[in-house]
């Protein structure tokens, strides 16, 4: 079935018979691969579940409001592999995208997106491999959230193996403001002459959003002392 798609998503693209053909042949480890990336997101998924456990012990709170998985449709690997220019091969794959495996770790508080970063990178088995923090640096389109690009070991068969996973900690304001814009402009084709105005928008509901976190802050300061 997987097959099929990728065959109609090659010929929708007009993509070389050959690409189609190579990825046939790689099917099967491709589809292994993709089992691997799902461990490594349930993997990171449970460490933060665990974080969370352990802060409502503490604190009498729950850092985290809500987690979301997702795992790379095989059309946007496809559409990554054709706009890098990768080689067709699994280990090309492996290497050059980051995300494949997604969490999303939705806040209430900022602070805590920070907290349950540091406990994250902290754990032995974490390695980070990368980090965009658009809280302190927004994009300029607005958007906010930490991303963490990190390599976490599956226990395998046949072993140990680190995969990647792609970290995003945003509180509820920013993934508010991620998932309209999402739907209204993100890689979508805004007719050019709306696109001035949606964009300065979008910009003053993100400033808005980034306002109502800081105060937020500043409300739970004054409730609780750690
Ligand atoms: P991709 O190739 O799209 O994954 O981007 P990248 O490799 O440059 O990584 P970056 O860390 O900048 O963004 C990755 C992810 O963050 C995207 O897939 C989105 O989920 C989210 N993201 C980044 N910028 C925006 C934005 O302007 N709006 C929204 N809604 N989401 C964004
Ligand atoms: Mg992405």
């Amino acid at each position: 079935m997987i097959i099929d798609h990728l065959r109609n998503f090659f010929f929708r693209e007009f993509i070389d018979k050959n690409v189609i053909s190579l990825l046939k042949k790689d099917m099967e480890p491709f589809n292994v691969l993709l089992s691997y990336y799902r461990c490594a997101m349930m993997q990171v998924e449970t460490k933060f579940n665990i974080l969370n456990e352990q802060f409502s012990l503490r604190y009498d709170r729950n850092p985290i409001e809500n987690i979301k998985t997702r795992l790379k449709s095989v059309e946007s690997i496809a559409k990554k592999i054709q706009a890098r220019n990768l080689p067709l091969s699994i280990d090309a794959v492996a290497e050059n995208i980051n995300d494949i495996a997604g969490v999303r770790v939705i806040c209430s508080f900022i602070d805590d997106i920070y907290l349950l970063a540091d406990c994250l990178l902290k754990q032995d088995d974490v390695q980070l491999v990368a980090s965009k923090d658009y809280i302190k640096n927004p994009k300029p389109g607005g958007y906010r959230s930490l991303h963490l690009i990190v390599n976490v070991p599956i226990f395998l068969e046949q072993g140990r193996r680190e995969m990647k996973v792609e970290v995003q900690l945003r509180t509820i304001a920013m993934d508010f403001w991620a998932s309209v814009d999402h739907k209204i402009r993100y890689k979508k084709n805004i007719p050019e002459k709306d696109l001035a105005e949606i964009s300065r928008e979008l910009l003053e509901c993100a400033d808005i959003c980034a306002d109502m976190d800081t105060r937020m802050e500043v409300l739970r300061g004054k409730v609780f002392t750690d």
